[in-house]
């Protein structure tokens, strides 16, 4: 699906625009050597086929919402401001399948009765969040909304697979949108989003909901872990995120050698390498910090574009394309131009 938008026909018109940034990574870091002592594989195979170094993995104690409220708090801090009217929330690793996640994250930072909910989206859930945050602006039902993509993988992760356990990491990271004009700087300019629902079982936790319990069974705590046909994924990966990107920039209208930053889900080196390839977009504008953190899910976009900034690979003024893949199957893509904005 495309959200209509012409940018170009009115620069005075509501946008939702991105004004904070914050991003929060538990102390734990995980390095491939550490896997390596109980797992089948090796810091080689690891950095060469997905080009991850170490990844950070939550304390036991330490929930997604926990995760959360720290990178919320620092999106609000990065803002300069200390309220929002509402909460989106994107995680595949809610503290509870009932309720969500979000209304507790907004009683955490104490932002009073406001609207929060989760997005369930998997790797792609923090561009659904952020479109489904700038549809609340646009229709005036809110001002300022701050989301959140945070996950805690480290507990869905069978630590025997080591198809799963060396590609995903814990973390969390968040942007403040407030309504402004089209035409500033940090307005999110256009979105293209997909799925493809007949590929689900290629990334799935395949127990645990009403499918399962439909079937009669008893729980079983085998079907818990997370599980990814990696290979198949991979190359559906590289053509979903090629055609988003695609369609959202036909949709703004930029043409693709104008992008400064792609800003693609940390997945895999060698897909955003693929995916700026089908683009036609130089290597060297596709932002890479998975080496550091891995695989974060619905946290992975915030989490490069404030690593980006910090080490000057992203600039005020740079046009941006956001996009990413995962679950669902789910994809979605989003442009703006990077604000002056500090990552805290
Ligand atoms: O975030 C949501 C979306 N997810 C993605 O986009 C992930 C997309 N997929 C990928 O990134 C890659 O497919 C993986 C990194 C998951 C796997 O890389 P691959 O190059 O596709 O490897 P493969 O699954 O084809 O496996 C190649 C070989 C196999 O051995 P044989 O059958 O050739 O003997 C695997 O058993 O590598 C083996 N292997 C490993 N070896 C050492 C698989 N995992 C490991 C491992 N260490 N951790």
């Amino acid at each position: 699906m495309t959200i209509p938008q012409r940018p170009e026909a009115d620069p005075a018109r509501r946008a939702a625009v991105l004004t904070g940034l914050g991003t929060f990574l538990p102390p734990r870091a995980v390095s491939n050597e550490e896997l390596s002592e109980h797992l089948d594989t090796s810091d080689e195979w690891i950095r060469t086929r997905t080009g991850i170094r170490r990844r950070y993995w939550a304390d036991p104690g330490t929930a997604t919402g926990d995760l959360a409220v720290e990178a919320g708090a620092r999106a609000l801090k990065s803002a300069g401001v200390t309220g929002a009217d509402a909460v989106v929330l994107a995680t595949t690793t809610p503290d509870h399948p009932c309720p969500a996640t979000a209304p507790w994250v907004a009683a955490r930072l104490e932002l009073g009765p406001v609207a929060a909910y989760d997005v369930a989206a998997v790797c792609a859930g923090f561009v659904y969040a952020l479109a489904s945050a700038t549809g609340l602006i646009l229709s005036g039902v809110a001002e300022r909304v701050l989301v959140i993509g945070a996950e805690t993988y480290s507990g869905i992760l069978d630590p025997t697979d080591r198809n799963t356990a060396v590609i995903f990491g814990d973390g969390a990271g968040a942007v403040v949108l407030e309504a402004g004009r089209a035409d500033a700087p940090g307005a999110l300019l256009g979105f293209d989003l997909g799925s493809d629902g007949s590929q689900a079982d290629l990334i799935a936790v395949p127990g645990g909901g009403s499918r399962q319990r439909s079937g009669g069974n008893p729980p079983d705590p085998a079907t818990s872990w997370f599980t990814m046909q990696g290979k198949k994924v991979f190359a559906r990966a590289v053509a979903a995120m090629g055609g988003s990107s695609a369609a959202v920039l036909e949709r703004v209208g930029w043409p693709r050698e104008s992008v400064d930053r792609l800003v693609g889900h940390q997945a895999n080196v060698r897909i955003l390498h693929a995916v700026a390839d089908r683009l036609g977009i130089d290597r060297e504008r596709a932002v890479v910090n998975l080496d550091r953190v891995g695989n974060t899910s619905a946290a992975s976009i915030p989490l490069a574009l404030a690593d980006a900034v910090a080490d000057g690979g992203l600039r005020t003024g740079e046009r941006v394309l956001l996009t990413a893949f995962g679950g669902g199957l789910a994809w979605g893509s989003a442009a703006l131009v990077w604000p002056d904005v500090q990552p805290c």
